[in-house]
C-alpha cells in the first residue's frame, strides 16, 4: 500500500479543487528546499535509454509530460522535475490575471475515473508567471509554455494577447501552444476559423527570431474534416506540431451523476477518442508532424497506445490526480517493459507503429 492510497480518500472527501491547491501547496514546500527535492527525485524519478527521445531540438528523458492546467502559474516545475516526469506544459497564461468561472468549477467523477472543469482560463497572467520563471529558474526538463488570450477579447484583441504572452514568456520555452481548443471559455467568435488560426500562427511566427518550437493544441470534439483542415494550416503556416487533445464536451457513458456538470471532460472516458484523433492526425501528416498525445493516459499501456498511434510525447492531467505522486515512474517502468516485450529498442521506434 503506498502513501497517496492512503492519503487519496481523505484528500478525495475535500472539494476537487480545495485538493488541488492543498496538493500544490504540498509540492511547492518540497521544491522550496534542495535536500527534500533530491529526496523526491530518488523515490519517484526512473531512468531508462529506451525512455530517451529528441525532439524539437532539446533530450527528453522520458516521454510522460504534465499537461497544460496542472501548473498554470508556473508554481511547481521543480517539483514535478522531481517526480520523474519527461516535462513540464505551464499555462494556459494569458496576458493579465483573470479569476476565472465562478466556483465549484472542478469536479472528480470517481466512478469513471475522470474529471469535470470549467475553470475558465483562471490565472495569474504572464507578468507574475514571468517573474516567477526568473525567480525560480525554469526546471531541468523541457518546459512548455501554452498560451491563451483573456475570455472578453475579441477575435483582433485575441491576435494580440498570442502575441504578448508568446513575445514575455517564450524566452523560457522549450516549445509553445497555442490553444485555441478550450471548452469552458465564452464564444466571443469563432476560434478555429481557418482565417483567424492563420492570423495568430502568422503573428506569432513573425515574432519567433529565437525560431521557439510553436505547436497547437486541438480538441477531440471537431468533425474530422475541420480537424484536417486544421492541420493543412499547420502545415502551411510551418508549424512545429500538435498537442491532441483538449478535454471533451461529449457524455457517453458515465457512471457518476457528476456527470451532469457543463464543462469539459477528461481522464479515462476521454482515452480511446483522443487516441483516435492522433491515430488520424498522424495518417494524414505521414507521421511527419510531431504529435503531444493527451487524454486518458493513466497507465503504461495507455501512454504506448498514443505512442503506437502517432504520439511522440505523451501528457496527463487527471491520471495524475488518479494516480498520485508516484504515476510517472510507474507509466515509464512499464513502458520499458512494452517496448522490450515487442522489441523495440526505444521510446521513438514504436512512435507510430500501429499506422503500418
Ligand atoms: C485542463 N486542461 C487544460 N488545457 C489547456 O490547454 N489549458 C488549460 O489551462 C487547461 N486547464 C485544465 C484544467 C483542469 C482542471 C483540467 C482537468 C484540464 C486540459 C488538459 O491539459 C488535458 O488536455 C485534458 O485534461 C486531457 O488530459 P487528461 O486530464 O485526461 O490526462
Amino acid at each position: 500500500m503506498t502513501l497517496y492510497s492512503r492519503v487519496r480518500p481523505l484528500a478525495f472527501k475535500l472539494p476537487a479543487e480545495t485538493a488541488h491547491v492543498l496538493g500544490k501547496r504540498a509540492l511547492q514546500a518540497v521544491q522550496s528546499t534542495w535536500p527534500t527535492q533530491a529526496a523526491l527525485a530518488s523515490n519517484y524519478r526512473y531512468a531508462h535509454p529506451a525512455l530517451e527521445t529528441e525532439l524539437f531540438g532539446c533530450r527528453f528523458s522520458n516521454p510522460v509530460g504534465v499537461a497544460a492546467g496542472f501548473d498554470k502559474n508556473a508554481e511547481v516545475t521543480h517539483a514535478l522535475e522531481a517526480l520523474g516526469f519527461g516535462f513540464v506544459e505551464i499555462g494556459t497564461v494569458t496576458p493579465y490575471p483573470q479569476s476565472g468561472n465562478d466556483r465549484p468549477r472542478l469536479f472528480r467523477l470517481q466512478e469513471d475515473e475522470a474529471m469535470i472543469n470549467r475553470m475558465g482560463f483562471n490565472g495569474d497572467g504572464m507578468e507574475q508567471v514571468r517573474d516567477r520563471l526568473e525567480r525560480d529558474g525554469p526546471p531541468q526538463i523541457p518546459l512548455g509554455v501554452n498560451v491563451g488570450k483573456m475570455n472578453s477579447s475579441s477575435e483582433r484583441e485575441a491576435v494580440e494577447d498570442y502575441r504578448r504572452v508568446f513575445v514575455r514568456l517564450s524566452p523560457f520555452a522549450d516549445y509553445v501552444v497555442v490553444n485555441v481548443s478550450c471548452p469552458n471559455t465564452p464564444d466571443e467568435f469563432d476560434e478555429a476559423s481557418p482565417d483567424h488560426l492563420r492570423t495568430v500562427f502568422e503573428t506569432l511566427e513573425a515574432e519567433n527570431d529565437d525560431d521557439v518550437p510553436i505547436l497547437v493544441k486541438i480538441g477531440p470534439d471537431s468533425p474530422e474534416e475541420s480537424m484536417l483542415d486544421l492541420v493543412d494550416i499547420v502545415e502551411e503556416c510551418d508549424l512545429d506540431g500538435i498537442v491532441a487533445t483538449n478535454t471533451t464536451t461529449s457524455r457517453e457513458d458515465l457512471e457518476s451523476p457528476r456527470g451532469e456538470e457543463w464543462g469539459g471532460l477528461s481522464g479515462d472516458p476521454l482515452q480511446e477518442r483522443s487516441t483516435a484523433v492522433i491515430r488520424t492526425l498522424a495518417r494524414h501528416t505521414d507521421d511527419d508532424l510531431p504529435i503531444v498525445g493527451v487524454g486518458g493516459v493513466d497507465s503504461a499501456r495507455s501512454a504506448y497506445e498514443k505512442i503506437r498511434a502517432g504520439a511522440s510525447l505523451v501528457q496527463l492531467y487527471t491520471g495524475f490526480v488518479y494516480g498520485g505522486p508516484g504515476t510517472a515512474k510507474r507509466i515509464n517502468h512499464g513502458l520499458v517493459e512494452l517496448l522490450e516485450r515487442d522489441g523495440f529498442s526505444s521510446v521513438e521506434d514504436a512512435v507510430g507503429a500501429d499506422l503500418e
